[in-house]
């Protein structure tokens, strides 16, 4: 018998028999809507926590689709799942960070100290080198806003994310890198340089190549290119049916877009998969809503719980909240606490004094969100 950090007890399972559907199942608490990316993502955490092969992907979807969240839940589910525990040396950093923009440097240095950070919370305060080293090889990164390290911007090559997107390659082709520590021998503490292995480590790279869109669109879009635009019925909450014609990058984004977007083509060819995250409708927005782990709605009503208040939701006035944030299509899911927010913050301040506070049993309260709340909240901001 083992007993691991959480206190959680019993055997731990062999990483091998963990296998990708349950991996996925986990993942799906906190991100909705997204299964096919989670499928690749949930493929690439097996492929890197059974060491054999590297499970490096690459997230590209709009802002606010689940790319960061996406990243957390592998967070989370390291940390939730007892067998994972040597996997969580997990850093997220943004790509700007990785190079010094005046010397044209690529700065692994800084990739290595956040991931020593971490892997010092892990294996406690005195590690020695031998222990630092494997915790911080078998680490998870995750590099944000690659699409802002394009080779090209404006037109105009851009030095800064040529070296960016080397260096990053031939570390996730596996480089060893001298790395600067303090360790501990027995009852001593010194500085060391430790060679760190980067070849098990597995990178997630992530952005919302917004040009991306614009640029397969309109190669799309050009008469004589041969392809055409989907369309597809909506039904709104009201029962209204209309059409739309809709373009979903996946359907049609080839590796040559990429590269003419300025992503190094040797870079693209270190990922196993590029993956792409679809854009949230109001189903969707819904089902995010009412049951990720971190929605706003349940983030309220843990709140409320402690006010001695269960707070609940119609489900027609859910459906009328998601589709108003279905109206933010630049903020994608973020718009969800924006609206949310409009019809809760009052009520989070004084709940007491609204009229619509329902006594139950045990002395605790009831606070229902109703459609005419939803509807005057949202005419109140012009809808
Ligand atoms: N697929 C999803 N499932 C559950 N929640 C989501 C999803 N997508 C976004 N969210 C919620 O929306 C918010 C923003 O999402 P996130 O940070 O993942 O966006 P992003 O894709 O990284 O966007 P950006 O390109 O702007 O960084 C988060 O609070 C998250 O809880
Ligand atoms: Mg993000």
């Amino acid at each position: 018998m083992k007993t691991d950090n959480d206190g959680s007890t019993g055997a731990l399972r062999e990483l091998e028999t963990i296998t990708p559907p349950e991996i996925f199942s986990e993942l799906e608490k906190g991100v909705l809507g997204q299964g096919a990316a989670l499928r690749y993502a949930s493929v690439a955490v097996y492929k890197h926590t059974t060491g054999k092969v590297p499970g490096n992907i690459l997230l590209i979807g709009n802002s606010g689709t689940g790319k960061t969240t996406i990243m957390n839940n592998i967070q989370r589910m390291y940390h939730e799942v007892a067998e994972y525990r040597p996997f969580r040396a997990m850093t997220i950093i943004n790509a700007n960070l990785l190079v010094d923009a005046e010397r044209l440097e690529f700065q692994p240095a800084r990739l290595l100290t956040a991931v020593e950070q971490r892997a010092r919370a892990l294996v406690g305060e005195r590690p020695t080198a031998a222990e630092l080293k494997a915790t911080m090889e078998r680490a998870t990164v995750c590099i944000d806003e690659i699409d802002k390290m394009s080779s090209i911007v404006a037109g105009k090559p851009n030095a800064i994310g040529v070296v960016l997107q080397q260096g990053l390659l031939t570390l996730m082709e596996g480089e060893v890198v001298a790395h600067r520590a303090h360790v501990w021998e027995g009852e001593v503490e010194r500085e060391t340089v430790i060679p760190i292995d980067t070849k098990h480590m597995m990178f997630i790279c992530g952005g919302a190549f917004e040009g991306l869109y614009d640029q397969v669109y309109l190669r799309v879009v050009k008469p004589g290119s041969g392809e055409k635009l989907k369309s597809q019925a909506i039904q709104t909450a009201d029962g209204q049916v209309r059409i739309e014609s809709h373009f979903a990058l996946g359907d049609y984004l080839k590796p040559e877009d990429l590269f003419e977007y300025g992503m190094v083509p040797q870079f693209m060819a270190r990922f196993d998969d590029v993956v792409l995250l679809r854009d949230l409708d109001a189903r969707v927005l819904k089902e995010i809503l009412l049951k990720s782990v971190d929605s706003p709605f349940l983030r309220s009503k843990r709140y409320f719980d402690v006010l001695g208040i269960d707070l609940e939701i119609e489900d027609v006035a859910a459906a009328m909240i998601a589709e108003e944030a279905a109206k933010s299509t630049r903020t994608g899911a973020r718009a969800l606490r924006a609206v949310f927010g409009r019809i809760v913050n009052r009520l989070e301040f004084d709940p007491w004094s609204f009229e619509g506070l329902e006594e139950t049993v045990g002395g605790r309260r009831r606070l229902l969100i109703s459609r005419d709340m939803v509807r005057r909240a949202t005419a109140r901001n012009g809808g």
